[in-house]
């Protein structure tokens, strides 16, 4: 029985329609992230980040999951031993292709948050910056999504997991936003097998044990099977 750790960033969605953030056309090369996904965007504009939310959220209700979400799913509930699924997706994609207990270490798209009293709750589809909280009823409703400058959610339960790991897998993440970037090292240093699935490999070479190139619709399924 062993324990695996997975990663997952929007490579693994981008063939489900969803767009990346750093590849060419991606999200940020069309929008300044410091505008629309940091606190202090969201203070000095708070419908133009909503707009952008709106607009995510809308592409990843309408976005089905592929064989790769699918073959995690599979991984997760066939596998002998521990699978613990980590993304930094804030679409469901994960749970759509039937995969359980996700950690969502960047928030979900379709969860808010009140800025001002902490509750959560289900968001609807269009969120707008006059929404007051269910709770409290402060009008600082935005979306439970992570934002550069926070702390990402989970994360004492994910060093723990990468600290018992004894295979970590990257998959579809460039590996320029930490604290995720860091995993591999984490789990390195605590003894773990490292892999990396990406339609190319990232720029630091060496940094994984193997690296299995390929779109994830084609990579993760067949890493599956050579799993199961
Ligand atoms: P990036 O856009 O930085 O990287 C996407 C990665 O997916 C790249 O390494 C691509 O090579 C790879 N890729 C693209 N298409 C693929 C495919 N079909 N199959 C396999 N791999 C593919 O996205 P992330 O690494 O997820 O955070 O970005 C990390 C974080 O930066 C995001 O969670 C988000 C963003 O800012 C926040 O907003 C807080």
């Amino acid at each position: 029985m062993s324990s695996i750790v997975i990663l997952t960033g929007a490579g693994i969605s981008a063939e489900s329609g969803l767009g990346t953030f750093r590849d060419v056309g991606g999200l940020w090369t069309r929008y300044d992230l410091t505008e629309v996904a940091t606190p202090e965007g969201f203070a000095r504009n708070p419908a133009l980040v909503h707009d952008f939310y709106n607009a995510r959220r809308a592409n990843a209700l309408d976005a089905r999951p592929n064989a790769a979400h699918k073959a995690l799913a599979r991984l997760a509930q066939d596998y002998g031993g521990t699978v613990t699924l980590v993304t930094q997706n804030i679409d469901d994609l994960h749970e759509r292709g039937g995969a359980r207990d996700v950690i969502h270490m960047h928030g979900e798209i379709t969860r808010a948050l009140c800025a001002a009293c902490g509750h959560r709750w289900d968001a609807p589809r269009v969120m707008d910056p006059a929404d007051p909280c269910p709770a409290c009823a402060a009008p600082r409703t935005r979306p439970d999504i992570v934002w550069f400058g926070e702390m990402p959610y989970h994360m004492d339960r994910i060093v723990d997991a990468l600290e018992a790991a004894d295979l970590f897998v990257a998959i579809g993440t460039s590996g320029e936003v930490y604290p995720a970037a860091g995993f591999v090292d984490i789990a390195s240093a605590a003894g773990a097998e490292t892999l990396e699935i990406n339609l190319e490999p990232t720029p630091v070479p060496g940094r994984f044990d193997r690296v299995l190139t390929g779109p994830a619709t084609r990579a993760v399924p067949d890493w599956v099977a050579s799993l199961l």
